[in-house]
């Protein structure tokens, strides 16, 4: 997507130099635009941990990397493969939540092991970071072709009008490789000369709806509003919002969707104002494995996110409390919305209603 007219993605490998992955740095905006280069996998692992890069689809990109760069830095040693396993655990250590994790270390070791040399090893999980990345960019694209259909659909019923939709921390292209999940369909509706507004929750404690999700949309052009978190329940009520899109950080083959905090009380008043809730999602964000989303391991963070603000003064990136610095506080990262609240998924093969038969039907090489 375009950042001051210039195309950019959130990860890729420096011009001229394969030994040196680059990203955006994400904790920096909307203030500066800030490019990290990382050379070792203990760095990419810091990037993931940390937040430098966040969101599902790119999560699991920069594990591509990562892995790619743990066979970089062990070419000289011996124990490639043992330094690998080390990597892989290293890497799936950073977050618990998004599957893409997971998902994409596993890609790389079953690749990798195909390797006979250390210097085919190394050039698989080159091309393999690179697949992931592109096919994580691709499955974002026609995720947004799926959704614009949804989004035309209700554009003729409001005659003009623009089409509301609300969404929740940051699904955009910024999550992903390219693109993004839930806005992908916000951009193809806009860039298809179709009227729409997004409303914006800010999405404490993070706050990813205000710097990241305002920031992207305003680089694009989508006209946008942001809200403090509580608000979305309000202007369901009173008509303003025709559709609520959202993104996952990992969903059940049974259709429950684990998303960032505060999207389940969203689901709930979508349900109660007989609003759309849709979901968008690669199929690498998908769980083949868990059946009930309450297993689903929930990211726990620090207290200090949610007893204080941050921000920029004067350039100077600062932090102040806004609560009692005795006061206890808990910060969960993420909550899990049950199927029956959801209207539909939309992935990269098309949009299915949120149950384990409509899920295998699109995705059926994971039937048992
Ligand atoms: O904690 P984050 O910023 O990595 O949270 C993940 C998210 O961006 C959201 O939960 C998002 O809605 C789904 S991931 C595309």
């Amino acid at each position: 997507m375009k950042v001051g007219g210039q195309h950019f993605r959130t990860i890729w490998l420096k011009a001229d130099d394969d030994d040196v992955v680059q990203l955006i740095d994400q904790r920096f905006l909307p203030h500066r635009f800030v490019i990290e280069e990382v050379t070792t996998v203990e760095q990419m692992a810091i990037a993931i941990r940390e937040m430098h890069v966040r969101g599902a689809g790119l999560i699991g990109a920069s594990a591509g990397f990562g892995m790619y760069l743990a066979a970089l830095g062990a070419r000289e040693k011996d124990s490639l493969d043992q330094h690998l396993d080390v990597a892989a655990k290293q890497l799936a250590a950073t977050r618990p939540t998004a599957v893409n994790l997971a998902w994409a270390i596993e890609r790389q070791l079953t690749s990798i092991a195909e390797g006979k040399t250390a210097r085919e090893k190394i050039a698989i999980a080159l091309n393999t970071a690179k697949q992931i990345a592109e096919e994580d960019a691709e499955h974002c694209r026609r995720i947004g072709e799926h959704g614009l259909h949804l989004i035309s659909q209700i554009a003729r019923k409001k005659a003009g009008k623009p089409v509301n939709v609300l969404t929740h921390c940051n699904a955009g292209w910024l999550a992903f490789v390219d693109y993004g999940s839930a806005l992908a369909p916000i951009y193809a509706a806009h860039d298809n000369g179709l009227a729409v507004h997004v409303w914006i929750d800010e999405t404490r404690p993070r706050n990813q709806g205000s710097k990241l999700t305002a920031w992207e949309l305003g680089q694009h052009g989508v006209p946008h509003t942001l809200i403090a978190d509580n608000t979305g329940g309000h202007l369901m009520q009173r008509g303003e919002v025709d559709l609520v899109i959202v993104g996952t950080d990992r969903t059940t083959y049974t259709g429950d969707v684990a998303n960032k905090i505060g999207t389940y009380l969203k689901a709930l008043a979508a349900k109660d104002n007989q609003i759309p809730f849709y979901v968008a999602l690669p199929s690498s964000s998908f769980d083949w494995k868990i059946r009930d989303g309450l297993e689903i391991p929930i990211e726990e963070r620090g207290a200090d996110e949610v007893k204080h603000a941050d921000g920029w003064l004067d350039g100077r990136h600062v932090e102040v409390h806004v609560a009692p610095e005795d006061s206890p506080a808990a910060n969960y990262g993420f909550d899990v919305t049950p199927r029956r609240l959801v209207t539909g998924l939309i992935t990269e093969r098309g949009v299915c209603n949120a149950d384990e038969k409509s899920i295998l039907e699109l995705f059926p090489e994971h039937s048992p």
